[in-house]
């Protein structure tokens, strides 16, 4: 259901829900907001807060990430003065905040709306990922970066962490993307293995297999192209580029 990482945000924003509840004693109006310089600089720090906790959502990231020393990271808030600009992630927040504002106040809002009225938002781009790359070019990065190896076994463990999020998209479709991409580059060995990656998460894929039948015309191997090929014939009998592929094969059987 929810990612480890999920709960973590979720606990941390619980912690500072329960830190500035209670009465605004004289404690509370010294925490004021000392350095606001997109909110307005009068801002209470309870309204702040849920902002806070949206942007902690929307990065998939604890408050840490942008506050606090560099020694202060996770979940831990003691002694973390949110005041202070030390983290690089905190200033680009701010021109975050200013682009986002602008999308929807210049750009956006000449544009007819639809019933729904949308804005852009942090998630919107974000989904719940600080760096916000879609799992296709993940891989494709990782492959030019490290090689197949590394970049399935990167896949695998990214799948597992942060399956059933709205981070990545782990249906069939960007794989396919990202073989096809890849054939288009001459990488045929490396679709091959992407494809049969997705055929294992997705074993009724026929564009991987399609994709995969093809990997394997390109690198010769003709026995295996002529039995995945096969493979999707006995699903879709019809399929007019795979018989044209068998007729190349020489396999004409009906
Ligand atoms: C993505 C980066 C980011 C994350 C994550 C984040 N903040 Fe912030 N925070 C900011 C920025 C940027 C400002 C300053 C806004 C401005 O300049 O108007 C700020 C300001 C604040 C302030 C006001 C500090 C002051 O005295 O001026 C508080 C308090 C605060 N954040 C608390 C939190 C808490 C608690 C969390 C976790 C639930 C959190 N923040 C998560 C970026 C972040
Ligand atoms: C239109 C899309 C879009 C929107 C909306 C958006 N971001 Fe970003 N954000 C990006 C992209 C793309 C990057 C990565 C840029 C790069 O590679 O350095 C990024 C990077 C960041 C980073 C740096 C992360 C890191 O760990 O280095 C922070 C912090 C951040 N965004 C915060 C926010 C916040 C807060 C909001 C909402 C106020 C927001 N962003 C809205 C697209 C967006």
């Amino acid at each position: 259901m929810f990612s480890r990482r999920f709960w973590a945000v979720a606990l941390c924003t619980f912690v500072v829900i329960v830190t500035v509840g209670g009465g605004p004693t004289a404690a509370e109006e010294d925490r004021s907001p000392k350095n606001l310089q997109f909110f307005p600089k009068d801002m209470k720090r309870e309204d702040l807060i849920p902002l806070m906790r949206n942007f902690s959502f929307a990065l998939g990231v604890a408050c840490t990430h942008c506050h606090g020393t560099e020694e202060q990271t996770g979940f831990n808030l003691s002694g973390v003065d949110f005041s202070l600009d030390i983290k690089p992630a905190k200033e680009k927040a701010r021109s975050m905040l200013r682009m986002t504002d602008e999308i929807n106040k210049k750009l956006l809002a000449p544009i007819p709306a639809s019933s729904l009225d949308l804005k852009v938002r942090c998630f919107t781009c974000h989904s719940g990922l600080p760096l916000p790359e879609s799992i296709e070019d993940r891989v494709l990065r990782k492959i030019y970066a490290k090689g197949i190896d590394s970049a399935i076994e990167d896949y695998r463990a990214v799948r597992e962490d942060y399956h059933g999020s709205a981070a990545y998209n782990f249906l069939q479709q960007p794989l396919v993307e990202v073989a096809s991409a890849l054939h288009g580059d001459g990488q045929y060995k490396e679709a091959a293995a992407i494809s049969k990656l997705n055929l294992e998460f997705h074993p009724e894929s026929g564009q991987s297999r399609f994709r995969l039948a093809e990997a394997y015309f390109q690198l010769g191997d003709k026995e295996s192209a002529r039995r995945t090929y096969r493979e999707i014939l006995s699903v879709r009998p019809e399929d007019k580029r795979v018989l044209a592929r068998l007729e190349e094969l020489g396999d004409t059987q009906p």
